[in-house]
């Protein structure tokens, strides 16, 4: 069982007095990847020149760049909305860049109404993402963008 009250004062702890945006995302990768359990790769795609540029993240070497409505990534960034992937193999819009990862959680990045970013989310399960984790995730990438983007 995920204890989200914990990520969310570690969150605190970590993000809300530091006024470096690369080291605040960073340790959102870090308390992510160590908390969430049976986690791939957690980390950030920032929107760069229109295109997602990787950034700080948790896990194996990813690819660097995707475009607006490819994969996972792309896909939240042209919907606008949270993509909860139960099985990435039976998606065809879907970048491997780790051809073991099954399940996926992309969730895009609002400051205020502007678009800058995804939370990117994979597992090695099949169906790792509960509709519940995503509401939690949702809100933790609330708060942080209230609170520690910059
Ligand atoms: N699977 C993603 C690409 C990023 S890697 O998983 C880290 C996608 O389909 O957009």
């Amino acid at each position: 069982m995920v204890n989200f009250k914990t990520i969310k004062d570690e969150l605190e702890i970590y993000t809300y007095d530091e006024m470096d945006g690369i080291a605040n995302l960073a340790n959102f990768s870090s308390i992510l990847f160590h908390h969430l359990g049976d986690i791939a790769w957690a980390g950030f795609y920032l929107l760069k020149d229109d295109e997602l540029v990787l950034g700080p993240f948790q896990g194996r070497p990813a690819c660097t760049r995707i475009r607006f409505g490819e994969g996972v990534c792309g896909t939240a960034w042209k919907e606008g909305e949270t993509q909860r992937i139960y099985d990435v193999t039976k998606v065809e819009n879907h970048i491997f860049c780790d051809n073991n990862t099954r399940s996926e959680l992309v969730i895009p990045l609002y400051n205020k109404e502007e678009f800058v970013g995804v939370l990117d989310l994979d597992s090695y399960k099949v169906g790792r993402f509960s509709e519940e984790d995503e509401m939690h995730l949702e809100e933790l990438v609330e708060l942080f963008m209230e609170f520690s983007w910059r």
